[in-house]
């Protein structure tokens, strides 16, 4: 094994190019919203959505076509160039590794339009080489640019050997940001019998056992969630990097109440947000990805009964200690990055009244 001094992670890894951050900051990003800039209606509305939603992304790949992969990229670097973002995030998600147009979405977008850039997301991830080959690009690009600070990567877990390393696709760089779950693409590659995007399946399930012995009787049965095992292994591997998970995209418009299930499922395992694939989605995953007024009360009821942290004390009949404290501590410092952004949220959460 060769060895790479610690020292080293940080250097940038071209010159001129800006040093690699040491954390990676914890900016909100409930919803990731997708839209193309190759669709004049599409890019039009981008200005207008600047501070409504946390992430606005610019999509290159899939679902715009080969024939519009030109028009695509040049709408972004024009949104980008007259459009100030404000508190809202700019990502893209480029072309993947294996297409003809990455190269030149990279060359172009970095250059271009870089220090508006915040992520570039990676789709299609293997393994840490792919990480690799974008770091080093980003960095003589950014050289190149002139950009002042590092762009960093988001990768989308969509292969099942994406899925078998995502640990060291975690780790694989100082730039990684996050990584979401790509459930379409997911599917397909690891020879799923759904054809959805992303939720859940009704053939998927487990069925109550027989009562009296009759199988054929009526038997409650329980639908399961596809995406359990995934999110879970996603979501350990984020935490051990210190960066963020998220789900994905969720197909069904329509189904505003299973996207608000599949997302809160997502938000109690750890993620921090999802993507969104039309504006109704935004207001979903702002909902569910902030922590509930309720959640706050308690979450702030066990902070000043522990007193110094240490300890424990009974509040309703339940123990709280040490380590229910560290999970109260989690929703109240994401309640406080959320409010330094949302106006209204942190009229509801300054509201709060706590009670012995
Ligand atoms: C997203 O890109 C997916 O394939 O689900
Ligand atoms: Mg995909």
């Amino acid at each position: 094994m060769s060895h790479k001094s610690p020292k080293d992670f940080f250097a940038p890894l071209a010159v001129g190019a800006p040093a690699p951050l040491r954390e990676i900051p914890a900016r909100p990003s409930r919803a990731i919203h997708f839209f193309d800039p190759s669709n004049p209606k599409m890019a039009a509305k981008v200005p207008a959505m600047v501070g409504t939603v946390d992430v606005l992304l610019g999509n290159l790949e899939d679902a715009v076509k080969a024939d519009n992969k030109v028009a695509a990229r040049e709408g972004l670097v024009k949104i980008a160039s007259e459009t100030d973002f404000g508190p809202t995030q700019l990502w893209t998600r480029i072309n993947s590794l294996d297409s003809p147009w990455v190269l030149d979405d990279l060359i172009t977008l970095v250059t271009e339009i870089g220090d508006k850039l915040d992520v570039v997301m990676v789709p299609k991830v293997q393994g840490p080489e792919d990480i690799h080959y974008v770091d080093r690009l980003l960095a003589q690009l950014e050289a190149k640019g002139g950009v002042q600070r590092p762009i960093l990567i988001h990768a989308i877990l969509e292969t099942a050997r994406g899925v078998a390393n995502v640990e060291e696709i975690a780790l694989a760089s100082p730039r990684m940001q996050g990584i979401s779950l790509g459930p379409a693409d997911l599917a397909a590659d690891r020879k799923m019998k759904t054809t959805r995007v992303g939720g859940g399946h009704p053939g998927y399930l487990v069925r109550q056992d027989p009562v009296d012995g009759d199988i054929h009787g009526n038997r409650t049965v329980f639908q399961q969630d596809l995406w359990h095992y995934t999110i879970a292994k996603m979501v350990d591997a984020c935490a051990e990097a210190g960066i963020y998970p998220y789900y994905g995209p969720f197909g069904d418009i329509t189904d505003v109440v299973a996207a608000e299930d599949q997302f809160r499922n997502a938000f109690l395992l750890g993620c921090v947000g999802t993507w969104s694939l039309h504006p109704k989605q935004i207001e979903i995953a702002n909902r569910v990805f902030s922590p509930s007024v309720e959640d706050i009360k308690h979450a702030r009821r066990v902070v000043k009964a522990m007193g110094d942290g240490t300890g424990a004390v009974m509040l309703d009949g339940k123990m709280e200690d040490d380590a229910s404290l560290k999970q109260c501590l989690v929703l109240v410092d994401l309640a406080e990055e959320l409010a330094a952004i949302d106006p209204k949220l942190k009229e509801l959460y300054d509201a709060i009244e706590i009670e012995d």
